[in-house]
């Protein structure tokens, strides 16, 4: 039998009878109260916060309690096939690393976006890197073997520069580019605004900004951190409207992610305009407070998608069986916030690989026990259960 995502899990249970047992945290939160413990308070803060009193955000995790999935005897499902594609790519599972601006900043040597790289490689699982990086994303790639990486786009206001970002994406191997629409102005974020907590603004994770060329152009040619900050601050977001959507489209030939859509009628227009895939999430619910939650959002959007593009999903997965869900409920493929930044927090390269490889066995035992050798299985084993 092929290797499978499960054998995670008995790996485990075989180490253990020498003497070795797991160092990191099995279930989330353990993970995330350790991972409170060894972050910097400000880090930490700026990671686990929401937008307004979070209740958007802790609903993101209880979503997922209202849908529930049946079991199915008899069925001989000791292989799942877990691979999607998308974009004419195969991925080994759908799970991937969502871009998470400040990841740069979570290990020790700040160089946490290579650790993100290497963790890929080692697992397979891709992550989207965000514009916000503490190295290079020429250098970023290089780190993450045969694993695809994509490319997440703050569209800034200067035009020349977004497009030499992307540019710059393209020429260094990203497979994608996601264009995120939820933030082009910070939402009201009470943990942070107590202590006036903005990393960017304390001139971190400006690496893609400060040595592209045209950053250069704006900010003036001698490097000073405080004018490559204040230009960083005036050029950083750009409320777009659909009537940019032909010129992002125009710069390049790579798969447009639209990051931020939950109103079916706004993917179906994206689509329409040349979008190549659909990214349903509210941004972990850091954004906008008050809202549904992004799972609740996510049937109407993949029916409104009707099968032309891949439709990707996060906010709030924080197990296997919510990756599950999300799968059950039409995604191509789910994405991880919070929990892998905790893991990286945590244990480094090992932790974060450890957090994807624990979703992934969770997922795949799921699969098994439930009698779902695919996912059309577990799409047509889905219920609500309220
Ligand atoms: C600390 C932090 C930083 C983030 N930075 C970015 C970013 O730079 N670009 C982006 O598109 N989304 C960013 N996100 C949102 C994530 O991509 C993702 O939508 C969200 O984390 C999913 O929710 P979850 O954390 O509940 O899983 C960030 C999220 C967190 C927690």
């Amino acid at each position: 039998m092929a290797d499978q995502f499960a054998d995670y899990q008995f790996g485990i249970y075989f180490d253990a009878l020498s003497g070795r047992v797991p160092g990191l945290p099995m279930d989330y939160a353990t993970l995330e109260s350790r991972a409170a413990s060894v972050l910097s308070p400000s880090l930490h803060s700026y990671i686990a916060g929401g937008a307004g009193d979070e209740a958007t955000q802790r609903r993101n995790v209880e979503a997922f309690t209202q849908w529930g999935l049946v079991p199915r005897m008899l069925v001989g499902a000791d292989e799942r096939e877990m691979s999607v594609t998308a974009w004419g790519q195969t991925f080994r599972s759908p799970v991937f690393m969502a871009p998470v601006g400040v990841i740069g900043l979570v290990t020790e040597d700040r160089h946490g976006d290579i650790a993100v790289a290497r963790a890929a490689a080692e697992t397979g699982v891709p992550a989207m890197f965000s514009t916000l990086m503490q190295d290079p994303l020429e250098q970023v790639i290089t780190h993450a073997g045969s694993t695809p990486s994509f490319f997440q786009l703050y569209t800034p206001k200067d035009r020349d520069l977004a497009a030499s970002l992307v540019e710059r994406a393209e020429k260094a191997g990203y497979r994608g580019i996601a264009v995120t629409l939820d933030t082009w102005v910070p939402g009201w974020r009470p943990r942070d605004l107590a202590t006036g907590n903005f990393p960017q603004l304390r001139g971190n994770v400006l690496e893609n900004y400060t040595g592209d060329p045209v950053f250069r152009r704006l900010a003036g040619s001698a490097a000073d951190p405080q004018t490559d900050i204040r230009t960083w601050a005036q050029i950083f977001g750009n409320p777009l409207s659909w009537n940019d959507l032909a010129w992002l489209r125009s710069l390049t030939d790579l798969p447009i992610i639209l990051k931020g859509i939950s109103h079916p009628d706004d993917a179906r227009r994206a689509i329409d305009a040349g979008a190549d895939g659909i990214y349903c999430s509210n941004h972990g619910g850091r954004q906008a407070n008050g809202g549904l939650s992004a799972l609740e959002m996510l049937p109407e959007v993949v029916a409104a998608c009707d099968d032309r593009v891949p439709v990707l999903f996060d906010s709030g997965v924080r197990s296997g069986s919510d990756v599950v869900k999300a799968i059950g409920l039409g995604a191509t493929m789910v994405g991880i916030g919070r929990p892998y930044a905790y893991g990286l927090a945590l244990g480094g390269v090992a932790g974060l690989v450890h957090v994807l490889r624990t979703m992934l066995a969770e997922a795949d035992l799921l699969m098994a026990v439930n009698g779902y050798p695919d996912f059309a299985a577990v799409r047509e084993n889905i219920r609500r259960t309220s």
